[in-house]
This record gives C-alpha cells, sequence and structure tokens, in this order.
C-alpha cells in the first residue's frame, strides 16, 4: 500500500453501506474502495461498515464479500496481502431500516468522531426512513456525508420529496448525489477540451453548430435487473441522468471557478433552457424502443418481454432516441440528439459535434454530407477525432473526408480509476464538484416528466428493435427527417 500525505491528518473514516449486500456494492463500491485503498486514498484508519437484512455474523459477510466481490477486481490490481488488509476494514451490522433499535446497535459499532460517509444504494423509498433513523440515533453531526445513489425519485414530486426529508438531517453541502459518468476519465476530460482549449470556443455555438448528437449504447440486456428496470425504463435509468449530464457539460457556459457552485450553476441553466415538450413534439420528437429477439455479441438472445421478472405485456421501453432544443443564444435553433438503448449493436458512447458546411461550395468536386465533425468518444475507447476535408493526391481538386485523430489511451499510460473509486475519493476529500445539486436534479427531472407522461397518455407500444441493431428504423427516421444521421 502506497500512503498518501494529505490524509494523514485526515479523521478516521466510517463507511457505513446501506444495501451493502446487494449488486452494486458488490459489482462496484467495495472494489471502487479496494483499489482507493491499494493506492493509499483512503485515511489511515478507516473502516467499512456493510448493513442488511441477512443475519450474517463478519465472518460470513466476509465469505459473501469473497464470493460475490472479488471477482471485479481486475486480475492486475489483485494481490492477496492487499485484498487481506482490506478485508480487516471490512465490518457487518445486520439492519432493518424499519427498526429504531438496529440503528442504535449501528451507533454502537461506529467510531466515536470519525468522518462519517453514510453510502445509501437501496430504494430511493428507504431513504427517508434511513436518514431520519440515523439522525434519531445521534449518528448525524456536522462532519457527516450522505451518498444517494441514482435514481434518485421515479419522478419530480418524488425526488422533491426525498430532497425535502434528506434536507431536514444533512445540508445541501454534506449531500453527495452521485451519477456515475461525472466520475468519468473521458465525462471530466471533456470539461478540459472546452474550458482548457481556446480555439474550440469561438465556434462552439449556432450558427457554428449545426447538430450535436450524444448516443450511449451499451451492449447488455437488462440481466437479472428486470425487477427494478420494468417498472424504470430507459428515460429514467440513463437519459434524466447520465445523457443530461453529457449534454450540460456539451452546452454548458464556461464556469467561472472550478468550485462546485460555480459549475453546477452552469449546468443548472442547460437544464431550466431545455425547451419542454408538448404531446405534439412527444409524437414527433421521441422514439421509444424495446429489443426483440436478436443477435449479440455472436449469440442469439431473446427479446426484452423473455427476460426473467418481465411480464408478457410489458411497455417498458429499452431504447430512446429523441430531439431536443436548448433556448439560449448559443444554441439557438441547434437540435440536441440523445440515443440510448439497451442490447445494441456494440458498447459506445460518443458525442458527435457537427459544424455546418461552408456556405459556398467553392470545389466543384464537394461530396455530399458533413464537412467537419468533432467525434469524441467516451468508452470502450477514449478517442478525439476531426474529421476534415482533404484534396485527393492527383489531379483535380477531388475531395474527401479524414479524421485528425487522437488516441488518449495511447497519449497517456497512466491508470485510469473506474468512475467509482473516483467519485468515493472525491466524498472522502469532500469535493462536491462532480455530484448534483438539488435544483440540478430536480430541473433535470422538470424535463423528464411531462415526457413520459406524455407517452403514457399516447400508450403505444414502444418500437421493436432486433437485439444487436442500432434501434428501431424511427430513430434513424427522426435524424433523416431534418438532414442528419446518426454516426456510428
Ligand atoms: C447505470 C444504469 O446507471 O448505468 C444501468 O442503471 C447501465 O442500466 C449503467 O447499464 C451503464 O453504466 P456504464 O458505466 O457501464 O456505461
Amino acid at each position: 500500500m502506497t500512503s498518501s500525505t494529505d490524509l494523514d491528518n485526515a479523521l478516521p473514516l466510517d463507511m457505513i453501506i446501506f444495501g451493502g449486500m446487494g449488486d452494486l456494492a458488490m459489482r462496484k463500491l467495495l472494489p471502487a474502495l479496494y483499489m482507493a485503498y491499494l493506492h493509499g486514498n483512503l485515511p489511515p484508519q478507516t473502516r467499512i461498515i456493510s448493513t442488511g437484512r441477512q443475519e450474517f455474523d463478519r465472518d460470513a459477510y466476509l465469505r459473501f464479500v469473497e464470493d460475490n466481490s472479488r471477482s471485479f477486481i481486475a486480475s492486475a490490481n489483485f494481490n492477496d496481502k492487499t485484498w487481506d488488509g482490506f478485508l480487516q476494514l471490512l465490518g457487518y451490522v445486520r439492519l432493518d431500516v424499519q427498526a429504531a433499535p438496529d440503528f442504535t446497535t449501528l451507533a454502537n459499532a461506529a467510531h466515536p468522531g470519525a468522518q462519517r460517509v453514510f453510502y445509501l444504494s437501496t430504494s430511493p423509498s428507504l431513504f427517508t426512513t434511513i436518514c431520519a433513523k440515523l439522525a434519531a440515533a445521534g449518528l448525524v453531526d456536522a462532519n457527516a456525508r450522505v451518498v444517494l445513489e441514482k435514481p434518485l425519485g421515479h419522478d419530480l414530486d418524488s425526488a422533491i420529496e426525498i430532497n425535502e426529508a434528506v434536507g431536514k438531517h444533512f445540508a445541501e453541502s454534506q449531500i453527495y448525489r452521485i451519477d456515475h459518468y461525472l466520475g468519468k476519465e473521458t465525462v471530466q476530460n471533456l470539461m478540459v477540451l472546452r474550458f482548457g482549449n481556446s480555439i474550440l470556443e469561438p465556434l462552439w455555438r449556432a450558427p457554428n453548430i449545426s447538430s450535436v448528437q450524444i448516443t450511449v449504447a451499451e451492449e447488455v440486456g437488462v440481466g437479472s435487473r428486470a425487477g427494478f428496470y420494468d417498472s424504470t425504463g430507459a428515460m429514467r435509468d440513463m437519459v434524466q441522468n447520465h445523457l443530461l449530464q453529457l449534454l450540460c457539460i456539451v452546452a454548458m457556459e464556461p464556469p467561472t471557478s472550478l468550485s462546485p457552485d460555480a459549475v453546477r450553476d452552469e449546468k443548472l441553466k442547460v437544464l431550466r433552457s431545455l425547451r419542454r415538450l408538448k404531446l405534439a413534439d412527444i409524437a414527433r420528437d421521441t422514439v421509444r424502443g424495446q429489443y426483440v429477439h436478436g443477435v449479440s455479441g455472436n449469440q442469439e438472445v431473446g427479446g426484452y418481454l423473455e427476460e426473467k421478472n418481465v411480464p408478457a405485456d410489458s411497455k417498458t421501453e429499452t431504447f430512446v432516441a429523441l430531439r431536443a432544443h436548448i433556448d439560449t443564444w448559443r444554441w439557438s435553433k441547434v437540435p440536441f440528439y440523445l440515443r440510448t438503448g439497451k442490447r445494441m449493436a456494440r458498447r459506445s458512447s460518443k458525442i458527435v459535434v457537427e459544424f455546418a458546411n461552408p456556405p459556398f461550395p467553392l470545389f466543384p468536386d464537394m461530396p455530399g454530407g458533413v464537412a467537419n465533425r468533432l467525434v469524441i468518444e467516451l468508452q470502450p475507447e477514449e478517442a478525439i477525432k476531426l474529421q476534415i476535408m482533404a484534396k485527393q493526391p492527383g489531379s483535380g481538386m477531388q475531395m474527401q473526408q479524414v479524421a485528425l485523430n487522437l488516441d488518449l489511451q495511447s497519449a497517456f499510460q497512466q491508470r485510469r480509476a473506474e468512475a467509482y473509486e473516483r467519485l468515493l475519493i472525491d466524498v472522502v476529500r469532500g469535493r462536491l464538484t462532480h455530484f448534483m445539486r438539488r435544483d440540478e436534479l430536480e430541473a433535470a427531472w422538470a424535463w423528464a416528466d411531462p415526457i413520459i407522461e406524455g407517452w403514457s397518455t399516447l400508450d403505444e407500444k414502444p418500437h421493436p428493435y432486433a437485439a444487436g441493431s442500432w434501434g428501431p428504423a424511427e430513430a434513424f427516421a427522426l435524424l433523416a427527417r431534418d438532414g442528419f444521421a446518426w454516426v456510428e
């Protein structure tokens, strides 16, 4: 374990995880905490206390972690000695979130005077009661922090209710609303691309930009999460949070500093400027899809309706494409196309900024299509490509699109921390910039809610698309109508 100097004087840390046996804890949180420990990014006296309803003693919990979490640590990072050291930090408290006496047990297990971080990785419907009982048990002091996992509510009303309830016990500066996309190296790099360079800024506006596309395509299906997913759908699971956060970073004005409020103020303005869609807009500018049987990763896979725990008549969308507008001077008349889905052709997240073509066709052989595009690939590869026109060698003035290609993977050899590792370290160090503020979250719901309600009024079945494809035909028509096409 490497030692970290700026943590030496930190308070002891109690990281208390609600939902400590859940999927997220096993797949993401504990592996992220292991990596933070490996790299010396946890305070010297750290304890991780998982809570859950199962009657486990500590040994049984450690075995559960061995069996369910260890395999999520990349073998290159795994070492037995560090793992054993990490397990020493772990404890388990059996806790029923409805039972006040269980919180007294938790209080007895906590370090007096420690910096407490409560990570709520449970259904959001439990956030209110957990916070109230933590406070009643005397566990919330001025140093305490609470991390709220998404989805934060189901709609605007439930989000307000949760925010009010959590806000009774924690000040806004103690609340870390997590959107793990904000912890991705590539997403943070977007800020640097936009605000660490001055060459883009004069062009970064209407009418120089003709459209923006944001795609987050997943190859996986819903897997074992159908119970949660079927009452959620792609709009609540991905668009309301991850895609809107990406849109904010692409569209925001330069912040005055990197302080949490300076950055979040600018993102908030974008969210508040998103044009609300009325029923006719929803019918015209949004597409819902649901995957059906197809071939994904060379394997035949069933459709969404065949997944375990999905009702046979489910109308839940596993794909969304839509056209949005940001009503500001900078973005007037520039369409933002957002697209996300499960069981798509491959995992690919990218942002494509298309620039207006030259106003006058000087060269007779100008090929059709877009002359200049900036393609920012976020995952699985990290790359920035600028497509420009070049002359084909030879007589005449034949042109062709070529790309200036920056492969960030080879430009930087350093290790990339996973999003959860980076964000957990931010929580421990009290850095709020990459977390959502209350008003931001509520503004995102205020835009998403009418769309979800509109879909329910229209009561249409989602358009089918074959697993392993790029989504339903209607999503292609959405762009073709405006003279654009998705860039795969
Ligand atoms: C989560 C969604 O927030 O993000 C999942 O709930 C989705 O449905 C996941 O699979 C995608 O994250 P990533 O980091 O794999 O792109």
